[in-house]
């Protein structure tokens, strides 16, 4: 495995994530049970994000449910390039987010709901990363989120990836997992999340919660998913979870 400090020293990507991950406030811990930091500082999430950025060049960061800004200072600041667009439908929230990204000059923050707000933030985006947040209150936008997105990269946070390790989102007995994703979009037959077991350049820190992470592609190929050992595939016609003992025997046979 590459040590951490090796990859920050050769100039590495996950070296460049290494520089800006750790250094990101965890102001979130108000309230995030996962004690906050960016993507539930789970740096594999970071990892596979920018894989994703990368392969897809991406032209911009969409995210909704920004909280107080954790993941989003992350996002400008590890990508000073891309405009980062983001809101939340907490005035409070986004008050916060605002003052403590005010210095950042490619961040956008707005204030409401998150379905009406995408068309919006994605205009004139042509393969935007879009991350998918917005959840807590008895309206769940995530349904109505993910028939907004007409083309992108889409990662939804607190999935549920069938493994014990990685927490996930239920409203009202709905799962936020697979079934939700091929309930919502029709035109999608299969879709990935993270493999826990891949061979990450960088270690987890996080000791507490992990969240689960899907990955889905509307309008853009599915080869860097399906070329990467950070993602697995799942069928959603009909949805068949990973069998997580097989995949991590192949990774050991791997290495
Ligand atoms: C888990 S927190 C987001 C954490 C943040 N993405 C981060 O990484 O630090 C979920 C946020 O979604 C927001 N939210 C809930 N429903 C929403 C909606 N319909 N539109 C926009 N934001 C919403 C909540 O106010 C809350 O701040």
């Amino acid at each position: 495995m590459t040590t951490a400090v090796g990859a920050a020293r050769r100039g590495t990507s996950a070296g460049a994530v290494l520089q800006v991950f750790y250094r990101v406030p965890r102001a979130g811990a108000v309230r995030l049970s996962d004690g906050g930091g960016p993507l539930g500082f789970d740096i594999t999430a970071a990892l596979q994000i920018d894989h994703l950025i990368g392969a897809y060049d991406c032209d911009g960061i969409v995210e909704t449910g920004c909280f107080v800004g954790d993941s989003t200072e992350y996002f400008a600041r590890r990508y000073p390039h891309l405009p980062v667009r983001t809101c939340d439908i907490d005035a409070d929230a986004t008050a916060v987010a605002s003052h403590r990204l005010a210095d950042l000059t490619n961040v956008t923050v707005e204030t409401g709901d998150s379905a009406q707000l995408l068309p919006q933030l994605l205009s004139g985006l042509s393969r935007p990363l879009v991350y998918l947040d917005a959840h807590w209150y008895s309206s769940w936008p995530l349904a109505r989120e993910l028939h907004t997105v007409t083309r992108g990269l889409i990662v939804v946070d607190d999935f549920d990836i069938g493994h014990p390790r990685f927490g996930y989102d239920a409203y009202d007995q709905v799962v936020c997992g697979p079934q939700l994703v091929a309930d919502a979009r029709a035109d999608l037959d299969r879709m990935w999340v993270g493999n826990p077991y891949a061979d990450y350049p960088l270690p987890c820190l996080q000791t507490g919660r992990r969240a689960g992470r899907g990955f889905l592609t509307v309008g853009l190929p599915p080869g860097p998913l399906d070329d990467s050992p950070m993602f697995t595939p799942i069928p959603l016609r009909p949805v068949v979870m990973p069998d997580w003992s097989a995949v991590e025997a192949l990774g050991k046979e791997r290495r």
